[in-house]
C-alpha cells in the first residue's frame, strides 16, 4: 500500500511503527525529524522528495536503490553520479541520500531527494535550480518500477552498474587518518582501495570517508 502523509517525523520511523508489509511505501510532504546516515539530521522542508519502503533483505540494497534513482533521473539530468555507498551526486554536489535500515527479517529503505527545497548546507544542490521539475508521484512510480527490475539482477550486474556511476573510482579517499586510491567495488559491496602498496576492503558500516 502507498501512504501519503503531510507531516511526520521520519518516513523510515513511520513505516517501522505502522507498517511492516513488504512493498509498503510512505511518501511525506515534509519531515519534522528527517534522519540521515550516521545519526545525522536530514533537512526535510516542503518541496523535497521523502519516501520509504519496506523491502526484503538484500546485501546490496543501498546499491539497488542508488541505481534505481539514477535510472529515474537519467533521462532528465546530465552529470549524475553515485558516491559509495549512499549518495546521489548532481553536478558535483549532493542531490540526495539513501538510508537503509535493517529490521531483522526485512529492511526499510529511505530516499531523500532535493527537488525544489534548498537545504542550507554547503555542497548540496537541488533539481529546480537547474530548471528541472519533477512531480513526486511520477518520481515514486518510476523509482518503484526500476527498483523492481534492478532487484532481480545478479550481484555482479548490480555492482557493474553502480561502478559505472561511482565518482570515487580512481580517486583518492581519506578515512581515519589513512588514504588510498579507489580501485573497484567488491561483490559484497565493500570499496577496494589501494593503500600503502596493498589492496584493502573498506566496509560502509566501519569507515566514514572524509572530505578533503
Ligand atoms: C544520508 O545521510 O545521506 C541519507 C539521507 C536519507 C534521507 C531520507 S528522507 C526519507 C527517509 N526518511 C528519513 O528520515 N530519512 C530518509
Amino acid at each position: 500500500m502507498i501512504h501519503i502523509v503531510d507531516n511526520l517525523t521520519s518516513t523510515n520511523a513511520w513505516l517501522s511503527k505502522y507498517n511492516s508489509e513488504i512493498d509498503d511505501v510512505v511518501l511525506a510532504i515534509e519531515q519534522a525529524q528527517g534522519r540521515g546516515r550516521r545519526g545525522n539530521t536530514w533537512e526535510s522542508q516542503k518541496g523535497g522528495f521523502y519516501a520509504s519502503m519496506v523491502s526484503s533483505k538484500h546485501e546490496l540494497l543501498p546499491f539497488i536503490v542508488g541505481i534505481s534513482i539514477i535510472k529515474v533521473l537519467e533521462p532528465h539530468c546530465r552529470d549524475l553520479n553515485l558516491k559509495w555507498p549512499n549518495d546521489i551526486i548532481f553536478k558535483g554536489k549532493k542531490l540526495g541520500g539513501i538510508l537503509c535500515e535493517d529490521f531483522g527479517t526485512y529492511s526499510i529503505i529511505g530516499v531523500g531527494i532535493n527537488l525544489e527545497n534548498k537545504p542550507p548546507l554547503e555542497g548540496t544542490t537541488n533539481l529546480s535550480s537547474h530548471g528541472i521539475d519533477f512531480d513526486k508521484s511520477v518520481f515514486l512510480a518510476s523509482f518503484l518500477f526500476h527498483f523492481d527490475r534492478i532487484s532481480s539482477l545478479s550481484s555482479k550486474e548490480i555492482i557493474e552498474e553502480f561502478t559505472k556511476f561511482d565518482c570515487l573510482i580512481d580517486n583518492e579517499v581519506f578515512w581515519d587518518g589513512n588514504s588510498g586510491i579507489v580501485k573497484s567495488i567488491d561483490l559484497d559491496g565493500s570499496l577496494v582501495v589501494q593503500s600503502k602498496g596493498q589492496k584493502i576492503n573498506l566496509y560502509s558500516e566501519e569507515v566514514h570517508l572524509e572530505r578533503h
